[in-house]
């Protein structure tokens, strides 16, 4: 990955961030009491809180302190990847891996499993093949260690960045790519056969930004996945990101993605200067949406990271906490705790509708949770073509008739919205008019806007 790019990038977007409220009826509205910890204080709102750690240093006493006492999810850094746990065909290696997750499960913690199929830290052996024969051989890989690691591990990443940078939205090539497109759900639907009950990931980087094309393509990905009923449960958003923290849109993302009924969890969080601000801002983004499981940073001191130079971290050399790790400490302190069981949102899989023509898609797209009794939902429906689109909102009553409505809905990045009508809006808060305030019981209105720019409204809440 071209790290200097994404800095730059990162670092052009600034680091303001908007803080939105999303409908979150499991959560009560009381503070949180303080916790201590960052793994405490993110199961308060029943999330988790991570680091990679490397089995080679489990023999620092320095590092094991930190790493027991702060964190509740592990992902092993390297030893659970390809060249690690098959180094010959069919001659499997563990014994770092498990070293990782023998600590972690001795230790209270959960793994998440990193990872089955990537195109980079590939054996030797595997990087010269191609076709049927690599197709057989990664889906035994898959196979072989998520059947061994099955029962231990929470989440896997099943498939680690599959997608091009280039701009088009595309997969990247590789030996992988090759043997056809339909590898990645193949890899899904191997690991699902092996391990059942661990959630499945897609992982990523620079798929945070939700107007970038990359991120458009894996979202195409995951909602086709999800239409199609292949075994996607969750997206990884590594979040590497510049000094300048997080994209604007990322709370946007994470939202538009939850939408299609997977969760979303940061699996590789660092900053670089680790600005307060910024690690502030990333894990508002991950607590405004309730499937946001989970924020994983990517090592535990300065130190350890694969980004040393930028000390991007929580923890400095020496293991003392940063002003960043303060700053996600309090914002998760400050997130509402769970007094309920989080709710799953019964999203309905999207569809894509068949083009008119060339340059128009028309996309029913995301849908809230269901509306709880006297509530509503709200779903979005998108005529785009090059530059501009229109989008119809559909707004319908539970089971109790509407007096008025609003509608939490989030326009894309860097679009601008034309002209709206049925509505009247400030921000992200779309509200009825006069006449179309009053819904009855199970019936619906539609209001609509035209905006200049591209991609995909997303609604986060109807009231
Ligand atoms: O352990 C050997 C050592 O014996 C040898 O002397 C040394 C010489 O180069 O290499 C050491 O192995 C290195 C390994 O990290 C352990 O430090 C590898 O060369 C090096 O390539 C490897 O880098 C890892 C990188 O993935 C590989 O692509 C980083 O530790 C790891 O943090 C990084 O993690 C990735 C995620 O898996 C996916 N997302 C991006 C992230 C950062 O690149």
């Amino acid at each position: 990955m071209k790290l200097p790019s994404r800095t730059a990038l990162r670092a052009a977007l600034g680091a303001t961030f908007s803080v939105l409220t999303v409908g979150a009826a499991v959560l009560t509205a009381s503070p949180a009491s303080a916790a201590a910890t960052l793994g405490a204080s993110a199961a308060q709102s029943g999330r988790y809180f991570g680091t990679a750690v490397a089995a080679a240093k489990l023999s620092d006493s320095t590092y094991t302190s930190i790493l027991d006492r702060e964190f509740n999810m592990v992902t092993p850094e390297n030893e659970m990847k390809m060249d690690a746990t098959e180094p010959a065909q069919g001659q499997f290696s563990y014994g770092n891996a498990d070293r990782i997750v023998d600590h972690a499960l001795s230790h209270g913690m959960r793994v998440r499993g990193h990872n089955l199929a990537w195109h980079q830290q590939q054996p030797g052996w595997m990087q010269g093949m191609e076709g049927a024969p690599l197709r057989q051989a990664l889906l035994n890989h898959v196979t072989q260690v998520a059947t061994h690691y099955r029962g231990k591990i929470y989440a896997w990443d099943v498939v680690n960045e599959a997608f091009a940078d280039d701009g088009s939205g595309g997969r990247r090539d590789s030996n992988l790519q090759r043997t056809g497109n339909d590898w990645i759900e193949a890899a899904f639907r191997a690991a699902r056969a092996a391990d059942p009950d661990a959630k499945l990931c897609y992982n990523d980087y620079n798929i945070e930004d939700w107007s970038a094309a990359k991120t458009q393509g894996v979202y195409r990905m995951v909602q086709d996945f999800r239409s199609r009923g292949v075994p996607i449960d969750c997206v990884g958003f590594q979040s590497h990101f510049g000094n300048g923290g997080p994209p604007g849109s990322f709370r946007t993302t994470l939202a538009g993605f939850a939408a299609l009924g997977v969760d979303v969890q940061l699996t590789e969080l660092d900053i670089a200067q680790a600005p307060p601000a910024a690690y502030a801002a990333t894990t508002t983004a991950c607590l405004n949406v309730p499937r946001c499981t989970g924020i994983t940073t990517w090592g535990i001191r300065d130190s350890d990271s694969w980004r040393s130079g930028e000390n991007p971290l929580l923890f400095d050399g020496g293991g003392n906490k940063k002003a960043a790790y303060t700053s996600v400490l309090d914002a998760l302190n400050a997130a509402p705790p769970v007094t309920t069981t989080p709710s799953t949102p019964t999203t309905t899989p999207t569809t894509t509708t068949t083009t008119p023509t060339p340059t128009t898609t028309t996309t029913p797209t995301t849908t809230t949770t269901a509306p709880p009794p006297g509530g509503c939902s709200a779903t979005v429906s998108l005529n785009a073509w090059n530059g501009g689109f229109v989008a119809t909102v559909r707004v319908t009553a539970g089971s109790a008739d509407l007096a008025a409505w609003t509608v939490t809905l989030t326009v894309p990045a860097g679009a601008q919205v034309t002209n709206a009508w049925n509505v009247q809006h400030s921000g992200d808060s779309w509200s009825n008019v006069s006449y179309n305030g009053h819904v009855p019981a199970g019936q619906y209105t539609e209001f609509g806007f035209q905006a200049s720019g591209s991609g995909t409204p997303v609604v986060t809440g109807c009231a």
